[in-house]
């Protein structure tokens, strides 16, 4: 059974979603594809902290209600070594704040926007191609929940699959070019129902290895920990993720206040960037182009951000025969993905611990300098709060 839309979306994740809603603000019609069912993309626990860009883009576009209300407004973060802890202020130092808010969270929130704008999203599909993004009619080709083939007919395709989607690999490899850094590191990520013991994040190098205290709200606390690439989550019982985080993160006169861990997992690292982010009618948006490792938090904005430009590029093109933006879309996110590409490397090599104690000089070096220099702490703040959308 064949379907037409003017733009095939396929991934139903914070790009995909968020670019529907945005493409409808602009008159332009969607179907988003997904593979997994709406309940599994909404309980996905990932990041947690909105640069003030998003939600500013998220506020206007009347998807602010509960991000206002829930979300968590944070000055700055603690960065940390043994034996000292500093506070960046980044509205002191740049004038801008970012929010703690859960991915889970914004995942819902774009969900229930589509449900109430009457959002095709095909949920549960399985076997998705993309086909002829060279010609003037491409199209998606899946099996829908029910077991049916099925096609789907666009002006233009948006691949917004993730890390591991088709849809990368649809621009050819004579036409793309790809970068690619692995650490020998992961994180192991725990989710914990006990109130946060900081008031603002705290990022801390320690010879164990690196700790990072998040949280979710007054009562969830989020952490995690680096573990080596590989590690199996066997291998850190209950007790042990607490012992660890309790002296990478020690500090005299401060505690860890530890409760019932609710959830754990490891999550690999990695950077990656694929380039062009547009081939034919063929365009690429968020983990679909480009992957950081966690430690700048850039995933999500990254993302948010690639389809903040997508939506009123489509729009001109689709809309008002106007190509010039959707020409420049991937010169133009590509400058602030690599600007993050860079920031995400730069906080994972400075914080993370290896062999070399030549490289550990430089990281305890790097964090003093940007602990008692303004103009580094301004560089980290510009980076880590986000620049404005289309810088
Ligand atoms: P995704 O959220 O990955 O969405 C892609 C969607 O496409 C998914 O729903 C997927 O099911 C769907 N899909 C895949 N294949 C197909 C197909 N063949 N057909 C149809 N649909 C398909 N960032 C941070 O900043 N901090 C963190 O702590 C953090 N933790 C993370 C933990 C994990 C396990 C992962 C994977 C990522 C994490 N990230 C984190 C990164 C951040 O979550 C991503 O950058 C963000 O989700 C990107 O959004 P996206 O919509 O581009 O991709
Ligand atoms: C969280 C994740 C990050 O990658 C980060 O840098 C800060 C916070 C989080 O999930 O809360």
């Amino acid at each position: 059974m064949a379907m037409r839309t003017r733009v095939a979306i396929v991934g139903a994740g914070p790009a995909g979603l968020l670019l529907s809603h945005l493409l409808e603000a602009e008159g332009v019609e969607s179907v988003v594809l997904e593979t997994r069912t709406q309940e599994y993309v909404e309980a996905r626990i990932r990041a947690g902290i909105l640069e003030q860009s998003t939600v500013d883009l998220l506020v206007q576009n009347g998807l602010g209600d509960r991000l206002l209300a829930e979300g968590d407004p944070h000055r700055g973060i603690h960065l940390q070594w043994p034996q000292e802890r500093h506070h960046l202020d980044f509205v002191d130092l740049i004038g801008r704040t970012v929010t703690v808010y859960g991915q889970t969270e914004v995942q819902k929130d774009l969900g229930q926007a589509r449900e109430a704008a009457g959002q095709p999203i095909l949920y549960g599909i399985g076997d998705t191609g993309v086909h002829d993004v060279e010609s003037d009619h491409p199209y998606v080709t899946f099996t829908d929940a029910d077991g049916k083939r099925r096609r789907l007919d666009a002006d233009v395709v948006v691949g917004c699959d993730g890390s591991f989607g088709p849809s990368r690999g649809a621009v050819p490899p004579a036409a793309r070019q790809t970068w690619e850094r692995t650490y020998p590191y992961a994180w192991l990520g725990v989710l914990a129902a006990v109130a946060p013991s900081t008031d603002e994040l705290i990022y801390a190098r320690h010879p164990d290895g690196f700790a990072l205290h998040s949280m979710r709200s007054a009562d969830v606390s989020r952490f995690y920990l680096q573990v080596p690439a590989g590690t199996d989550i066997a291998a850190w019982p209950d007790d042990r993720i607490w012992e660890a985080l309790s002296t990478r993160l020690n500090l005299d006169g401060w505690e860890l206040a530890t409760g019932a861990i609710t959830e754990k997992s490891v999550l690999p690292m990695r950077s990656f960037v694929q380039q062009p982010m547009r081939h034919g009618r063929l365009f690429l948006a968020g983990d679909a182009a480009h992957i950081v490792p966690p430690t700048g938090a850039k995933g999500l904005n990254l993302a948010v951000a690639d389809v903040a430009l997508l939506a009123p590029a489509l729009a001109g093109l689709l809309v008002r025969g106007d190509h010039r933006a959707a020409d420049a879309y991937s010169d133009t996110a590509l400058r602030r993905v690599w600007r993050c590409t860079h920031f995400s490397w730069w906080m994972t090599t400075m914080l993370h611990t290896g062999d070399d104690p030549f490289d550990a000089q430089l990281q305890l070096s790097q964090l003093r300098w940007v602990a008692g220099s303004e103009a580094a702490a301004r560089g980290l703040a510009e980076n880590y709060a986000g620049m404005p959308i289309g810088l």
